[in-house]
């Protein structure tokens, strides 16, 4: 498997309202887009871009509040009640390669890949084989997604 682009890192938060603040006026972030729902997942999502260079996009901070108790952000923010990061997300080409790459290495991909948050298959592999942390893939948006 070629390693691609670090997509975006995904922060869980009790309030995305609040964390927008922060990346705007704290952090300085000029381009936040519009938060929506992932009901599949049971949160809410909004992403901040991080600049990138040569025209290509940066990396985005995914915010991810719940607002489903059965939401793993809800069990994440049980323990971590400020909120924190939560995992790092990096493209592939080919997310049915990615995976079979991933369970060949003997790491625990959770469950099959799905749609997820930029509209491309995602899957996630479990934080204990991977360093701890836990890790999404996802397939490189086409042309003209963001
Ligand atoms: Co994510």
């Amino acid at each position: 498997m070629k390693l691609g682009r670090l997509n975006h890192v995904g922060v869980a938060t009790p309030s995305i309202e609040k964390s927008v603040a922060y990346y705007r006026d704290v952090m300085g972030a000029t381009k936040i887009h519009e938060p929506f729902d992932l009901p599949a997942q049971g949160v809410k999502v909004c992403f901040v871009d991080t600049p990138g260079d040569g025209g290509t996009a940066g990396t985005q901070i995914e915010l991810i509040e719940p607002y489903d108790q059965s939401s793993t952000i809800t069990g994440f923010l049980a323990k971590n009640p400020a909120g924190g990061q939560h995992h790092m997300c990096y493209e592939v080409a080919d997310i049915h390669e990615a995976k079979a790459w991933f369970e060949a290495k003997g790491a625990r991909v959770l469950g099959e890949p799905r749609i997820g948050a930029h509209g491309t298959p995602i899957f996630f592999v479990h934080p204990k084989d991977m360093n701890g942390v836990l890790t999404e893939i996802m397939e490189t948006p086409r042309e003209g997604a963001h």
